[in-house]
């Protein structure tokens, strides 16, 4: 018989994680699309792109956190099929994507509690530690967009969205 590393790890929860690797996958996909998006010549917001180009890195680094942690516990990795729709139109919408945005990033955070609260019930300690380090990411970012979609406000009440759009993609470059 083959040795395991596996230990305490219950199969809901491994199924719950292999939820979360999907889901940050997911969210890495849907911000590299809309990077591209504000990229291409029609919208051409380069400093937007580029945000929600550092947004997909980091869910996509997220999303081998999370499987590189499974594999260590024992677990099996289970990938699924990416939504790619979404975002395909090429809509040059600043603000529902930034909209899209936070209200991803809540639902992340709902999903990593409840996350925390099975693992609580196993008493898994070592995955509930894994989980806690994510939490203060969450809070940042659901700060950071709320705050750019209040200053993208600001811009576009102007009266020119388009202008208001340049303008706020000129001070994403100074403000990260
Ligand atoms: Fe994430």
């Amino acid at each position: 018989m083959n040795a395991t590393c596996k230990h305490n790890l219950n199969e809901d929860v491994c199924n719950l994680i292999n939820t979360q690797i999907n889901k940050e996958y997911q969210m890495f996909y849907s911000y590299l699309q809309i990077s591209n998006n504000l990229e291409n010549e029609e919208n051409y917001l380069p400093n937007a792109s580029k945000f929600y180009k550092t947004m997909s890195d980091e869910e996509k680094e997220h999303g081998e956190m999370w499987s590189k942690y499974l594999i260590n516990r024992g677990g099996k990795i289970c990938l699924q099929q990416i939504n790619t729709t979404e975002f395909n139109e090429h809509s040059n919408d600043l603000q529902s994507y930034f909209e899209y945005a936070l209200e991803q990033e809540k639902q992340m955070n709902s999903s990593l509690l409840e996350l925390h609260s099975k693992a609580n019930d196993h008493n898994d300690i070592h995955l509930c530690n894994f989980i806690e380090f994510f939490f203060n990411d969450q809070v940042d970012a659901q700060r950071k967009l709320s705050n750019l979609i209040n200053i993208l406000n600001k811009y576009t009440s102007l009266g020119n969205d388009k202008y208001g759009e340049f303008h706020f993609d000129n001070y994403l470059k100074t403000n990260k």
